[in-house]
């Protein structure tokens, strides 16, 4: 046996963490928090176990929950007391995300990332406006080739309003997940105009019409009452396209680039990471926590290990960042 080349001389315990390429830290984790202005008292959300909506009271015991494990950063999604056609309550002044906002920045030393999209704050669900309503047409008109479709323009009217009043409330940073053609422009010329030039823009860049957002649109009740989000949200089997629409965000002045989901667009985190030098967020989203959970409650897999194994792929595809329901639970497994 002439085996010059042995990989496994590397593998042994004491060499194999000095040789080690990717770690996790807790600093690489922002958590998902929600906060419910529906509620007083916290409600568990059934298909993320271990997540709960809060009440506004308790959007700052929630986010030290999440300090406490060494993660410094969260994502407010916000689920309003009323929602209406066009979702004014998403840049109210005492909106639910602006309020909660207002007592984290105040009290804590989070940062204090908001989710800036319209879904959770209209009444038929989507991400803007509805073009039929825009137009002053009749409202729940469908035609067949296109469907009821959101206004893109005006919606950006409405993003901007979203981040001047998220910033104003002192959000540290901004990201907008609507996948509307030219939000990351308009948000970052608002910001500037009202004096935020250093609030930065996380841009959802590349936000695919996945079906593994089920669990949050119950958590967030963001659920579209009608059609689905194929005509704003890329389309799953493109990767090229991805590159063409996070160049746009990137000149547009995205400081951050996110891909979204995770897992099944690891080709896609990957393109980035070698085609641009910006961070690079990754969101590992609700449906990709759920079936590990239930895979687990099963009995079939092992938790902790495959949530483990699922962030540290996310991180190795090249991801800086990464969003997930998992943060707090990791970050404690690799701090102790
Ligand atoms: C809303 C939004 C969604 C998620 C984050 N922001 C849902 C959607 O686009 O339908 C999904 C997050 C998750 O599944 O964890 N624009």
């Amino acid at each position: 046996m002439d085996l010059t080349h042995r990989p496994r001389r590397l593998r042994k315990d004491g060499i194999r963490t000095l040789v080690s390429e990717t770690s996790l830290e807790p600093s690489d984790f922002i958590a998902p928090v929600f906060v419910d202005a529906t509620t007083d008292e916290r409600v568990a959300i059934d298909s993320m176990p271990g997540h709960e909506r809060v009440p506004l009271e308790e959007a700052v015991p929630r986010v030290e929950e999440v300090r406490e494990t060494g993660v410094e950063a969260v994502m407010l999604f916000g689920i309003p007391e009323s929602k209406d056609r066009a979702g004014t309550r998403a840049w109210a002044d005492d909106g639910v995300v602006q309020a909660a906002t207002r007592r984290i920045t105040a009290e804590t030393d989070t940062y204090v990332i908001t989710d800036a999209c319209l879904c959770e704050y209209t009444d038929h669900g989507h991400c803007g406006p509805l073009e039929a309503d825009v137009l002053g047409g009749e409202n729940g008109h469908e035609c067949h080739d296109h469907g009821l479709t959101v206004d893109n323009d005006a919606t950006l009217e409405a993003l901007e309003k979203i981040a001047v009043s998220q910033a104003d409330a002192g959000a540290d940073m901004i990201a907008p997940s609507g996948m509307m053609d030219g939000m990351v422009g308009a948000i970052r010329g608002a910001l500037d105009e009202s004096g935020h030039t250093d609030v930065p823009v996380m841009s959802y860049a590349a936000k695919y019409q996945s079906a593994f957002y089920g669990p949050f649109r119950d958590a967030a009740d963001g659920a579209p009452s009608f059609g689905d989000r194929r005509h704003y949200q890329m389309d799953p089997g493109n990767r090229r396209e991805a590159l063409r629409e996070v160049a746009l965000d990137v000149e547009e002045g995205a400081d951050v680039l996110m891909v979204k989901p995770a897992l099944p667009y690891l080709d896609i985190v990957s393109d980035l990471r070698r085609e641009f030098d910006h961070p690079i967020a990754a969101y590992n989203v609700s449906g990709e926590y759920a079936m590990l959970h239930a895979a687990s409650e099963k009995g079939w897999l092992d938790l902790e290990a495959t949530a483990l194994e699922s962030l540290l792929s996310i991180k190795r595809a090249g991801a800086d960042l990464i969003l997930t329901y998992f943060a707090e639970d990791i970050a404690r497994k690799i701090s102790s």
